[in-house]
């Protein structure tokens, strides 16, 4: 059966999943749990958090995880641990240091948040990371998911949780009909996942959901013929597999116009760094500035740090898509015989300067590699 499109997916506003939870009575609850764990022993990832039982690394590796493929976060998380092997190491560190390693992974609140997390690790728990989820969800970047993890993974804390595989996962098997990310939906999947969590060896359970979802309970082709659950599944019992689960369309993304100055003089190039707080926040790029074209672009460029008398040229264009905005970037370059003295910047930005765009210390975000890139090309 084809996938079906987005539209025809959203679902009806009555709850039946409300029930779901109920009706389970323990022998099939008992039966998911064997089940789906004796399948995850048997064919898990072999992924580096798994072999660790820090919860220190554990923590790293569910914040790499949010919105991130496995594959790309693995060399992230080598490196960090590498270099900032303790919380109390993370908790010391320069902010500059932190955004330097997560370069390229995107999501830059994520790794703000943990830095500052790992500060209140050390200021209120010593230095080690509480064992409950109530406390976890004090951290900040910690919430009901993340916290769920952690206490389920690294510390066997019988904590349920949900996240977009998990929520597939319920959606088909028990025949969810409602919304997955509607209140009443939200409900129905923690409320189920609260039901089936086992005391022994929850995070093994946990982990066994996602690594479902993640492999073979997929978003469009489901391997049904591969499914441990496959026997009881109501969506593949109706055929629903490709409808399960309804969720709200999502609305395009707004589309930007931008235009990015790539100033060279010898090595180095202008940079700017962006405000903390914001998007893309307290890293560096060329100035960027949303604008249709460069004529309109260079008082804006000039207001927050380009050289008023650059003669800009185009280099090229690039898009550039972040989850509620598509970008389209002219990308405009000038070198400059020598680094001239930099005038004040503006916001989004708190600071311009020449850097060398290879040093490895250096906080850049894709968009910004990405600019450099269509820069050196042309
Ligand atoms: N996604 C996020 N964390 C995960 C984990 N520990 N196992 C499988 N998938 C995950």
């Amino acid at each position: 059966m084809p996938p079906t499109s987005k539209s025809s997916r959203r679902g009806p506003t009555h709850s039946k999943s409300a029930s779901v939870a109920m009706d389970l009575d323990d022998a099939s609850i008992h039966r998911f749990v064997d089940a789906l764990t004796i399948w995850f022993d048997a064919v898990k990832r072999d992924l580096p958090w798994r072999k660790t039982r820090d919860p220190y690394a554990i923590w790293l590796s569910e914040i790499m995880l949010q919105q991130t493929r496995v594959d790309t976060v693995i060399p992230y998380f080598h490196r960090f641990l590498s270099r900032f092997g303790t919380v109390g190491e993370l908790a010391s560190a320069d902010e500059d240091a932190v955004l330097a390693l997560w370069s390229g992974l995107g999501y830059y609140r994520r790794a703000r948040e943990l830095h500052h997390a790992a500060q209140e690790v050390v200021a209120r728990f010593g230095g080690a990371l509480p064992a409950t989820a109530e406390e976890l969800r004090s951290l900040p970047g910690i919430g009901r998911y993340t916290a769920g993890a952690i206490a389920s993974i690294a510390f066997s804390a019988r904590e349920p949780l949900v996240d977009g595989n998990v929520a597939r996962v319920f959606a088909r098997h028990f025949g969810i009909e409602d919304d997955v990310s509607s209140t009443s939906g939200t409900r129905a999947l923690w409320s189920l996942a609260g039901r089936l969590v086992p005391a022994d060896r929850p995070g093994r359970f946990n982990e066994a959901l996602m690594e479902l979802g993640a492999t073979v309970c997929t978003p469009r082709d489901p391997r049904c013929g591969g499914c441990p659950l496959a026997q009881s599944c109501v969506a593949r019992a109706q055929a629903k597999q490709h409808e399960l689960p309804r969720t709200a369309p999502k609305s395009a993304p707004r589309r930007v116009a931008m235009v990015a100055a790539v100033v060279r003089s010898g090595a180095n190039v202008l940079l700017a760094r962006r405000e903390s707080g914001g998007l893309f926040g307290g890293l560096w790029e060329p100035p960027m500035v949303e604008a249709e074209s460069l004529d309109d672009a260079r008082k804006l460029l000039s207001k927050v740090g380009v050289p008023a008398r650059a003669k800009l040229a185009s280099a090229g264009s690039l898009r550039h898509i972040l989850s509620h905005r598509e970008l389209g970037v002219e990308v405009v370059t000038t070198s400059l015989g020598r680094e001239c003295a930099l005038g004040p910047t503006a916001a989004p930005y708190t600071e311009t300067a020449w850097k060398s765009p290879e040093s490895a210390d250096l906080a850049l975000s894709t968009l910004a590699r990405k600019v450099l890139a269509v820069a050196s090309s042309a």
